[in-house]
């Protein structure tokens, strides 16, 4: 459920117009709904009541401060992957004792910086990141809290390119080896190893590979119990789905998956946490764009935007669909006529759908890319000299520029031109 609805005929973000938007900041940008975050962020926290619980959003789904506030201010937690994360996080007011440290590939920089912030928890991701962690901990006179993320070998039904938790993806500890883990981490100075973590990947349709993953992990934990650890976290990632397609997708609901982890993990007395990122973030924000042209090619049309693939690269990258609506309600019985819609980068990836009905539409009309607030603006880029796309976030009947659209001057100034060229 999101709150970006038809009033009157025409698209609304909460209480506010959006062509009311668009006239004030312009095409592309992006729009985030108050309303929609906190109801997501409520979703999983009643899913979970009952057990003492941390719901540390995943700041890579969308990073923006104002996005970030609103969810700490909720009483989130913050999944991190990077220091640059991390201070985004703490610049939102959320402090590290809310913050879990994730990723394959952090330095010893990073978890300096984590452990100088008494970061919550760091998910360890390999015997070679142990042995790190510890070393870094004990230069600096700290105890390192940490998490040892197994990877399940469980097929998470997903796009190949959002799948980790197959033992072939880079990963995680193989669940064979974490018993071995969890003695070296033991150990070793520095470390205090109090939980488990698992995330077999993003976008899952199906409760089925997070029930089997959970499974393994709660094994694991009565092992890991018996072997004299003292286990007390159990994190179980993200990656529950969100629907794409509003008129023929139904994903499992949060409060399901929530009885499938106090089914799962809920005897065990752990103190639960998960990393939700898309199904936050994902249906509270829409991209809304311009028609520059409609094009007539060889046997089909193209609708081109003023939107490319720098702005919101899924469709280019992993053949994602978003649905797209005009900002104007089409009239009941209004006849569709299918188009390609394509942005203005020079490429054929550039393509958001193929052959995709959509009522007429032309020059200076707008439409919204729905399902757009996760993994958009955070993955975009200034690819073929495009300013990188502004931010909006509303309120009921407010709104505010959450990331200003950048000047050709401000893009321009980040170069410089060595002296030697002179
Ligand atoms: N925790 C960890 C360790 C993760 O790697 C991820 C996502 C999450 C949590 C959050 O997962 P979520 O609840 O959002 O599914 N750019 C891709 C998605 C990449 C997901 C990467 N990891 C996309 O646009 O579909």
């Amino acid at each position: 459920m999101d709150h970006f609805l038809y009033r009157n005929g025409e698209l609304h973000a909460e209480e506010v117009r959006v062509a009311d938007i668009v006239a004030a900041v312009g095409t592309p940008l992006y729009i985030y709904s108050t309303a929609t975050l906190t109801r997501h962020y409520r979703v999983f926290d009643e899913a979970l009541s009952g057990m003492p619980h941390l719901i540390a959003y995943a700041v890579k789904a969308n990073g923006n401060l104002a996005v970030l506030k609103t969810l700490g201010d909720l009483g989130a937690g913050m999944d991190v992957v990077s220091e640059g994360e991390f201070r985004r996080a703490l610049a939102a007011g959320v402090p590290g004792g809310r913050v879990v440290f994730s990723g394959v590939g952090k330095t010893a920089d990073e978890i300096a910086f984590a452990l100088a912030h008494n970061v919550r928890q760091l998910n360890v991701e390999s015997f070679e990141e142990l042995e790190l962690v510890s070393r870094v901990a004990v230069a600096n006179n700290a105890v390192a809290p940490v998490a040892l993320r197994v990877n399940p070998d469980v097929d998470a039904k997903t796009h190949a390119k959002i799948a980790t938790g197959k033992s072939e993806n880079k990963f995680g500890i193989p669940i064979s080896r974490a018993r071995e883990a969890y003695a070296r981490a033991k150990s070793l100075p520095g470390i205090e190893a109090m939980g488990v973590d698992v995330h077999i990947g993003s976008q899952l349709t199906d409760l089925a590979p997070f029930e089997s993953a959970f499974r393994k992990v709660a094994e694991l934990t009565r092992l890991l119990r018996e072997d004299g650890h003292d286990i007390r976290r159990i994190d179980l990632g993200g990656g529950l789905g969100i629907p794409y397609r509003q008129a023929n997708e139904a994903p499992p609901l949060p409060f399901d998956y929530g009885a499938l982890v106090k089914r799962t993990v809920g005897d065990l007395g752990c103190e639960i946490e998960i990393e939700p990122g898309r199904l936050i973030a994902g249906n509270a924000g829409i991209l809304v764009s311009e028609v520059i042209y409609r094009k007539q090619g060889e046997g089909r049309e193209f609708l081109v935007l003023d939107a490319a693939m720098n702005d919101l690269i899924r469709p280019a990258m992993y053949d994602a669909w978003h649905d797209i609506v005009p900002l104007k309600e089409p009239a009941p019985g209004v006849e569709k006529a299918e188009v390609d819609v394509v942005g203005p980068i020079c490429e054929t990836g550039d393509t958001f759908a193929r052959a995709r009905p959509l009522p007429p539409l032309g020059p200076g009309d707008l439409v919204a890319f729905r399902s757009a607030g996760a993994y958009g603006a955070v993955m975009s880029s200034e690819y073929n000299g495009r300013r990188l796309v502004p931010e909006v976030l509303v309120n009921g009947d407010q709104f505010a520029v959450v990331r200003a659209r950048p000047s050709f001057e401000e893009m321009l100034a980040r170069d410089t031109i060595p002296a030697w060229t002179a």
